[in-house]
This record gives structure tokens, C-alpha cells and sequence, in this order.
């Protein structure tokens, strides 16, 4: 099927905000009125990385203009535990400090700026403990989190050692800042019964409710989290904004009134995880083809002072150290470096990324070695039938990548550029151009068995308008789009019929977070099924009333056609009411095939995998380490797509913000451990004049081959990655100055700066090797 054809069978319905975002007319969190009386929260924060608390003196602040009230660790009522897996995430502290910034007391006052100016008088009293805040003094000093895990296939050591090659590489990967445009922010209000109805921005709604009724030692079913929409998630809102609601939830409490959290940008960059930096170190034997014989690869992320979710996180660093590789032996290992750092947590791809960098940079370095072409040796080591089990154990079932990897190597004319780019670098001195294409394969479910389930409540109103409810969260990804698409595709209506309304724990319950790219998979089949149970309804009950085969009944086009007869749909749903038929239905769905043994890792953690592939290629300065991306073409799988335009926009969106973390965006801490990017004054993201010159983005043709909603792919979270093509063509660059004979070394990300000491180093190297 061409792209057109597909089209037909998807709408390319606009997102269903994209007029409100555009006219201001969509209310986020921070838009909604105040209430009368209404608090603003601030939190006083640690000023040291790791420190015993020895005095807190909060009169002054108490003292001060406009102050309500004041807590610390004593007045919550309830666990003042947050940490969302596992323990570890103090609400506030007690008298233990872990990290510079983190939270030690809150105040309400009757202004943002009233708070702020009284937390700044507090008197606080430190001693001064020894403090780990990078990831080497951490492996150094076995600081953990959480014990390493390992995957192993085959005995590594001696294949490695008895290759034809083998070499080893190391490389350090940042971390990210979410930055998006709305910050945390919860609005809590007082209700009957010691409840709070809870406003949060929250891709997360169960977790905050939990937490919510945990820290005010009240049942769940007394909180209610409503979430309409977040002005960005990027997993930044999967567990970190719980806390806001939860301090939001306590004042409310105690003064019974409502209480606004906003925190300032400054504040969430400082107070909130990141992605986890990653010191990547792998080695690998290989044959003369370039083929990957074995592979050893320890990945060390700085998990910051708790867990939080960095078990899951490393574990998919793990699960994608082979990207779309084929390994006959490896031996993955993570690590969760326990730092005194702020905790680090989801952030688009949830390890991913760092994983699959490993792979990358090594595929680049056994081309150099064998001065084969990069592309070459990826192609000879992509999984296909045969060598396609990976080393965890799943086989991999839909060999998408090497037809879309050939289809890409046409349409982006690979091999006629790398050529022209060759010659242009031989005559240039001082412009270098590089090109990379690189794959991405990723596995969708979430890694935790039970999280992959969802639920749906559907409402059908007398006039034949419908109300969706859903377990997933709108964060600007389209996921309210999409269902509402479903929902009308599946009963045979138009979707003008369909409101999608906020996501309530009070709707749809014990939800999963809306992440692993699992939002329209997951709740996409939990709508149909509701809709399935309401037209079941409905054809029978017509059946009956007109005697006639429930074969004979079709619902289509907002028409419901009984034999040779067609009647509009609402007088169909009139009639149904009339006759006591019940037009309401809850939903639900749970990923079937899915299970993995952590003990022995092994098994099939993914229902399925999604594709992709890029080709990048900059221009680099060698005086200076400038440089641009002048060409990027993308041919991403989607399977049958929900929505081309939504999904090319994820597509398109994803590897931006790929590129800023891998280009860009550089997170920094001084040796005190204060992070000394706090700002988008010294934190640079993509704008408008980042995006390449040229940039083409194609879906791949071709339906999922496991049942998912209409045979769709989660697209999420995939097409970040497309941008390790423009860190592979820009060390690609970098190799080309030394005549490819072998891949400098470089970090991420791949700064103006850090490309020019690629540079150096290379130069260095070879003036050495002479
Ligand atoms: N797109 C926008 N515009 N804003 C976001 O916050 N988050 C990403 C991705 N795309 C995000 C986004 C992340 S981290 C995930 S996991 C998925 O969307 C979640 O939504 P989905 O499962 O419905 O794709
Ligand atoms: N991906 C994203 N978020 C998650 C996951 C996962 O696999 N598990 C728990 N939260
Ligand atoms: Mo996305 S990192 O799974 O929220």
C-alpha cells in the first residue's frame, strides 16, 4: 500500500487542541481561576549535596508578609515517603540532605512571590558530609541504588579474545533536561471527608493519587486527579509530579482552602530528574565481514540519590545495547550509580537511547578498523531470519529494518553522497562533511508485566453524542486524537459525535502511566472494546425490535442500516433508551504474549518492536567544531498509522529533541554537585533555525503484524533516536580528518566544543601513530 492509499484508510484528522494551543483558548493547569483565599507554595532547599541538618530555624519565615502556614517533615500526616518503586524519595526532608536543591520545608502564602521571598529567611545549620557526584567516583566507591544486572549469551570472554579483531571503546553521554513549556504544577482543592480533588500535570494520574491519600493517610477513593492536558511530558511527568500535588495536598488540607503549586522554571530544572547520564564501555571481537561476533558492554548510569525508576530505565539501556543488531555472545551489564545528584528518571526512550549510542559508536569503530563503510557493516549485522533471537531471548518475529533500511539507502542516495563527500573533504582544508545512516529498534510494552493494561469508560447520550474517558494522559502527543478516531471508527460514527474529556482516577481506575509509547495501544484497544460492548448492544436489542438476523445490522457512516431500511443513529440510540438498553460500557485490555524472567533474563519482554532509520548529514568547521545539519531523511515504521499527521509531527518532534540532547543541550554540575545549567540561558534547546535545512520524513508501509489497535505502532518515543545519525555523521566528520583510518572518541553531547577536541585528539592520535 503507497502512502496515499493509506491515508484513506486513516483520517488525517487535526489534533483535536490544535486550535486552542494556537488561540490560547486550551486551559492548562495554571490557567484555571483562583479561588477565593487561594495559597502559592514554595519549598525550601538544601543547599549541599549531602549534609546533616543540625539546626532549622523557620521563624523569620514564618514572620514574613503574607505567610499562611509552614511544613516540614513532621506535619505530613501520613508516609512521607514518595518514591515510586521503591523507597527512597522523602517528601521532605527529615535530617538527611542528598542532593543540592532538594526540598526541606514548604510554605503557603497568599502569593507566589510572597512564598518565595520567606523561604529565602529561613536559618538552616549543615554539617557537611562527603558527597559522590559523578558516575566514575561512583562505580569507584560501588555506590548504588540498586545491584547490577547482567544479560549473557555464549562464553564472551574467549570469542572476543579469539576474533580475527577485536576492539574496545568507551564514550560519556549527558543527560537531559525535559524543559517542557508548561513546568510542574499542581491545584489542589479541599473536599468532603478529608478529600482533595487534585489538578495536576501529570502523566501519571493513579500514581499521584496513590501517593496523595498515602501522604494524607486517607483511602484512595477520598482523591480524585484530573488531568485535561500537559504542555509536555516527555516522561518528566511519569513519577516527578507527585511531589508538587502532594505538598499542594497537604496544605489544602490543613487550612481548607485551595493551594496552587507552580514551581518556577529555575526551581523544576534544579528540583526535578533528568535522563541519566550514561559512561558507556564496551568491547567486541569481529570477523573480517565486520560481523559482530561477541560483545561485552557495561553501561553506568548516574541514578542520583534514589531509585526512582531507574531500575527500569537502566534495564532498557540493557534491553537496546543490541539496537538492530544481531549478537551471537554478549554480556550486557548495568549499573545504577547512587550519587548525591537529584534523581534521575524517564525522559523519551527510558534508557533507550544510551543503550542503543553503544551499539552505534561500536558499529562505527569496526568500519573504521576494516575501512569498510559504516552503513556496510550495519547491514551485515542487522538481525534477519536466522540470526534474529536477541540477547535476552526474544526473537524477533517482523524483519522490518532491512527492507526499510535499503528503501532509505535509495530514497536518501546514500552511496552517490558518501562518494561526493568523500572528494569534498579531500579538497576542502577546512569544512569536513560527514553522513551517517543509522536504525532504530524499539521495544514496545513496558518492561513491567502488569503495567500493560488500560481501561475505558464510554457514555452514549440520548441526542447520539458520546463521552470518551480513558486511562491515558494528553501530553501534546495526539493520544485524545487518536481515541477519539477509534472510538468513532470502531462504532461507525463521524467523529464530530465524540468528546474525549479529562483523564479522572474517579472515571478509570488503577491506571498505567501514559508512557513506553504505550498510550494508544493500550487504551486504543480498551475504547474499541467498549464500543464493541455498546453496538453489541445495540445490534441486538435492533434484532429483536425488528425481527430480523443481527447479520443484517450495520452501523456506518452515523447511519444505522436494518436490512434495506437506514436509520440516522440517533433516533437508533432514542429508541435503544426507550426500550431500557444500556448505553454506557467500561473497557479493557491487557497485551497478551508478554513475559520476561528477571532472575534468568530471558524471555519476550516487547508484544512487538517498532522501526526506524535516518540518514544525517552535517557540515563541520574543523577550526572551530561549528557545525550544521544541512540533510536529514527519515523512513519510520508506524505500522498501519492512526493518524499520518499526528504521527509524522511525533516523528519530526522526537528527533529534534534527539538532536538537542545529543548536540546542544549540556547538563553541567560543579564539583559541589549544584547543577550550573539551571536555565535557558545557559541550557540551549533546539529552536526553529536547529531544524535541518532540508528534512524528509516518510512513513514505512507496512501494518503491524501483531493485533493492535487497527495494526498501528506506538511512535512515541521511537524516532527520538533517528538523531544518534547526526552524532554518527558528525564523528563521521571528525574521522574524516585523519582519512577515516580510524573513529576519534567522542562524548555527548557532541558540543561546537566537544567536536573540536574530537578533532584535536584525532590529530594528536594519528601525529603519535606516525
Ligand atoms: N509528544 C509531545 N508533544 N509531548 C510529550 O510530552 N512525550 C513522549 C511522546 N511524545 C511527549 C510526546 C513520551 S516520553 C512518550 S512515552 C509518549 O509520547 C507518550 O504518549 P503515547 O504513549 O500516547 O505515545
Ligand atoms: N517505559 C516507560 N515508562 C515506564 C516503563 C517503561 O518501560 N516502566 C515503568 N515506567
Ligand atoms: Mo515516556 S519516557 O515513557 O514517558
Amino acid at each position: 500500500m503507497s502512502n496515499t492509499e493509506l491515508n484513506m484508510h486513516a483520517s488525517i484528522e487535526n489534533h483535536e487542541s490544535a486550535v486552542k494551543h494556537v488561540t490560547g483558548a486550551a486551559i492548562y493547569i495554571d490557567d484555571l481561576p483562583e479561588l477565593p483565599g487561594q495559597l502559592h507554595v514554595a519549598t525550601g532547599k538544601s543547599a549541599h549535596a549531602h549534609a546533616k541538618i543540625l539546626k532549622l530555624d523557620l521563624s523569620a519565615v514564618r514572620d514574613c508578609e503574607g505567610v499562611v502556614d509552614v511544613i516540614t517533615y513532621r506535619d505530613i500526616p501520613g508516609d512521607a515517603d514518595i518514591g515510586p518503586v521503591y523507597k527512597g524519595d522523602p517528601l521532605l526532608v527529615d535530617e538527611l540532605v542528598s542532593f543540592v536543591g532538594q526540598p526541606i520545608f514548604a510554605v503557603a502564602a497568599t502569593s507566589l512571590k510572597a512564598s518565595m521571598r520567606a523561604v529565602e529567611k529561613a536559618i538552616v545549620e549543615y554539617e557537611q558530609l562527603d558527597a559522590i557526584v559523578t558516575v566514575k567516583d561512583a562505580m569507584e566507591a560501588s555506590s548504588f541504588v540498586l545491584p547490577e544486572k547482567s544479560f549473557v549469551r555464549g562464553d564472551v570472554d574467549s570469542i572476543i579474545s579469539d576474533a580475527p579483531h577485536n576492539l574496545s571503546g568507551e564514550h560519556y553521554i549527558r543527560g537531559q533536561e525535559h524543559f517542557y513549556l508548561e513546568g510542574q504544577v499542581s491545584l489542589c482543592i479541599p473536599t468532603e471527608d478529608d478529600g482533595v480533588l487534585v489538578y495536576c500535570s501529570s502523566q501519571h494520574p493513579t500514581e499521584v493519587q496513590r501517593l496523595v491519600a498515602k501522604v494524607l493517610d486517607v483511602p484512595f477513593h477520598e482523591i480524585v486527579v484530573e488531568v485535561r492536558r500537559m504542555g509536555g511530558g516527555f516522561g518528566g511527568k511519569e513519577s516527578q509530579a507527585a511531589g508538587l500535588a502532594c505538598i499542594a495536598a497537604i496544605f489544602a488540607r490543613r487550612n481548607q482552602l485551595s493551594v496552587r503549586f507552580r514551581m518556577p522554571r529555575q526551581d523544576d530544572m534544579v528540583q526535578t530528574g533528568k535522563r541519566h547520564d550514561f559512561w558507556n564501555r564496551y568491547r567486541v571481537g569481529f570477523d573480517d565481514t565486520g560481523q559482530v561476533l561477541g560483545v561485552e558492554m557495561d553501561l553506568a548510569a548516574l541514578c542520583g540519590h534514589s531509585p526512582d525508576l531507574s531500575e527500569g530505565i537502566v534495564d532498557r539501556a540493557m534491553f537496546h545495547a543490541d539496537n538492530s543488531y544481531y549478537y551471537d555472545a554478549a554480556r550486557i551489564t548495568g549499573y545504577r550509580c547512587k550519587t548525591h545528584t537529584v534523581s534521575n528518571t524517564a525522559f523519551r526512550g527510558f534508557g533507550g537511547p544510551k543503550g542503543m549510542i553503544a551499539a552505534e559508536s561500536m558499529m562505527d569503530d569496526i568500519a573504521r578498523t576494516l575501512n569498510l563503510d559504516p552503513l556496510d557493516v550495519r547491514k551485515i549485522n542487522l538481525y534477519r531470519p536466522g540470526r534474529d533471537v536477541t540477547p535476552y531471548g526474544q526473537t524477533i518475529k517482523q524483519h522490518v529494518l532491512s527492507k526499510l533500511v535499503d528503501q532509505l539507502e535509495t530514497s536518501s542516495n546514500y552511496r552517490v553522497r558518501r562518494e561526493e563527500i568523500r572528494q569534498y573533504n579531500q579538497g576542502s582544508s577546512h569544512l569536513k562533511k560527514g553522513l551517517a545512516l543509522t536504525p532504530v529498534k524499539f521495544g514496545i510494552s513496558f518492561t513491567a508485566q502488569h503495567l500493560n493494561q488500560a481501561g475505558a469508560l464510554v457514555h452514549i447520550y440520548t441526542d447520539g453524542s458520546i463521552h470518551v474517558n480513558h486511562g491515558g494522559t494528553e501530553m501534546g502527543q495526539g493520544l485524545y486524537t487518536k481515541m477519539r478516531q477509534v472510538a468513532a471508527r470502531s462504532l461507525g460514527v463521524s467523529i464530530g459525535r465524540i468528546q474525549v474529556n479529562a483523564t479522572r482516577t474517579d472515571k478509570v481506575p488503577n491506571t498505567s502511566p501514559t508512557a513506553a509509547s504505550s498510550g494508544s495501544d493500550l487504551n486504543g484497544m480498551a475504547v474499541r472494546d467498549a464500543m464493541n460492548q455498546i453496538r453489541d448492544r445495540l445490534v441486538n436489542f435492533l434484532a429483536s425490535h425488528f425481527q430480523c438476523p443481527p447479520g443484517d445490522i450495520k452501523i456506518e457512516n452515523d447511519l444505522v442500516v436494518v436490512g434495506d431500511q437506514s436509520l440516522p443513529f440517533n433516533e437508533v440510540v432514542n429508541l435503544a433508551y426507550m426500550n431500557r438498553v444500556q448505553l454506557s460500557a467500561a473497557g479493557f485490555y491487557k497485551t497478551p504474549k508478554i513475559e520476561f524472567d528477571f532472575e534468568k533474563g530471558t524471555g519476550m519482554p516487547f508484544y512487538y518492536f517498532a522501526n526506524g532509520a535516518a540518514t544525517a548529514e552535517v557540515i563541520v568547521d574543523t577550526r572551530t567544531g561549528e557545525y550544521r545539519v544541512m540533510r536529514v531523511d527519515i523512513l519510520h515504521d508506524v505500522g498501519r498509522s492512526l493518524n499520518p499527521a499526528v504521527d509524522i509531527g511525533q516523528i519530526e518532534g522526537g528527533f529534534v529533541q534527539g538532536m538537542g540532547w545529543l548536540t546542544t543541550e549540556e547538563l553541567l554540575w560543579d564539583d559541589g554537585g549544584r547543577l550550573v545549567s539551571d536555565s535557558p540561558a545557559n541550557y540551549k534547546i533546539p529552536t526553529a533555525y536547529d531544524v535541518p535545512e532540508a528534512f524528509n520524513v516518510k512513513l514505512y508501509d507496512e501494518p503491524n503484524r501483531e493485533e493492535t489497535i487497527y495494526q498501528s505502532k506506538a511512535v512515541g518515543e521511537p524516532p527520538l533516536m533517528l538523531a544518534l545519525s547526526v552524532w554518527c555523521a558528525l564523528r563521521d566528520a571528525c574521522a574524516s580528518v585523519v582519512d577515516y583510518r580510524f573513529n576519534p572518541m567522542m562524548n555527548a553531547p557532541a558540543t561546537s566544543e566537544e567536536v573540536f577536541s574530537c578533532i584535536q585528539n584525532a590529530k594528536a592520535r594519528e601525529n603519535q601513530d606516525d
